[in-house]
């Protein structure tokens, strides 16, 4: 087992990567303080790995509420329906959610964590390449509303996060691929050697070598834990962790949760901003040929729906970067460094957009 932790002072934690930790019963009565707990999933991880979970905790009380799937239920409703099962379990407290999923099952029962009484326990048990990468780690809860992703949620960070590699061997291609795209956010962003690594690995992650994964979870892990130990609320550095998704929450939006996996419109998000960074002239024409090769080879899409111009700016306004009116960007110096500016010319936003989703009465 891989071990790293979260140093947040009071709110530090351990993020613990390998295989069979899921019906690991003296692992997790050590991770999880709490002997009340209320299991949050979905329909239809519950059936694959509640039953290694349920052997792992048995003896402690256990309530479960088991939700529908998908971006389409990551509404308030839903976090709703989280809380009224806490309720009616009559906990307290001192118990814990413990969410098993994908990151949609983790930001619900999160939020509604950070809601119950005011805040309770949270234990991550992320059962997608990308929840274990990414939205399992750094505390970000919440739903989306119609009008944007994400736009309700809450700071709060879990007690520990338990990613059973396993879990992965279940795991449909197209969502291991959506995984794989914030793999290469991390490399793009900070690690140039990791964007090398990957791209020499890519064929091992994509046949789920358990050793490949495990190295690219570990690494991705260890950027984001350096980059959220500095900057938990996103004052700065961490907004570059959102590289791809201004882009990327507009196309989610746009073509309806659900339609647009979130790690495909982060890839498309990350071809965009890397040409427009081509536009800024700080990428090469073949930087962004690399970036769309090595996405390309991932099986994850490049090109953004053709939604045109002003509806794009639209959906961009409602990122939550986004300072006195003024839409701030992800981009690349270069690759394995990420800035986040709102230092560009209009026009050069303008034109790309015109460029990649159509003009102004696409
Ligand atoms: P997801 O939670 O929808 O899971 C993808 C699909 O795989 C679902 O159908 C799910 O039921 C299924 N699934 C999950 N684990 C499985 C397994 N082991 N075997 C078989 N099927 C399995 O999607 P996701 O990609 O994990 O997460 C995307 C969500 O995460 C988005 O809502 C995004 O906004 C959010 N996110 C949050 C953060 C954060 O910091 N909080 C970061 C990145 C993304
Ligand atoms: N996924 C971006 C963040 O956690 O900050």
């Amino acid at each position: 087992m891989e071990r790293l932790d979260i140093d947040l002072g009071a709110r530090s934690y351990p993020i613990l990567i390998g295989p069979g930790l899921l019906g690991d019963a003296a692992l997790l009565s050590q991770s999880i303080r709490a002997r009340d707990l209320m299991l949050v999933s979905n329909v239809t991880v519950a059936p694959l790995w509640g039953p290694r979970l349920r052997a792992g905790l048995a003896g402690l009380r256990l309530a479960e509420c088991i939700l529908p799937d998908g971006e389409a239920h990551k509404t308030l409703a839903t976090a709703s329906r989280v809380l009224d099962a806490l309720v009616e379990a009559r906990l307290n407290r001192d118990c814990a959610v413990l969410a098993l999923g994908g990151g949609v099952v983790g930001d619900i029962a999160g939020f509604a964590a950070a809601c119950y009484q005011r805040g309770v326990d949270f234990v991550q048990l992320p059962t997608t390449l990308l929840a274990q990468v990414d939205s399992s780690v750094g505390g970000k809860t919440g739903v989306d509303h119609p009008g944007g992703k994400n736009l309700i949620g809450a700071f709060h960070q879990p007690v520990a996060v338990i990613a059973d590699t396993d879990t992965l061997g279940t795991l449909p291609d197209r969502e291991l691929a959506a995984g794989i795209a914030e793999v290469i956010k991390y490399g793009l962003v900070g690690d140039g050697d990791f964007l090398s690594w990957i791209e020499s690995n890519l064929d091992r992650l994509l046949a789920r070598d358990p050793g490949a994964l495990v190295h690219a979870i570990r690494r991705s892990c260890e950027c984001k834990a350096a980059i959220v130990s500095r900057d938990e609320l996103e004052q700065g550095e961490r907004a570059l962790l959102n590289l791809g998704h201004t882009f990327g929450h507009a196309i989610e939006t746009g073509a309806g949760y659900g339609h647009w996996l979130h790690g495909e419109a982060v890839a498309a998000g990350m071809a965009m901003a890397a040409e427009m960074s081509r536009r800024l002239g700080w990428l090469g024409a073949a930087d962004v040929a690399r970036v769309r090769e090595l996405l390309g080879r991932a099986g994850l899409p490049v090109d953004p729906p053709r939604f045109g111009r002003e509806r794009m700016l639209g959906l961009m306004r409602m990122d939550k970067k986004v300072k006195a009116g003024r839409i701030r960007l992800v981009l690349l110096e270069r690759l394995g460094r990420a800035i986040c500016t709102a230092d560009y010319p209009d026009e050069a936003l303008e034109q790309m957009l015109d460029d990649l989703v159509g003009g102004a009465d696409a």
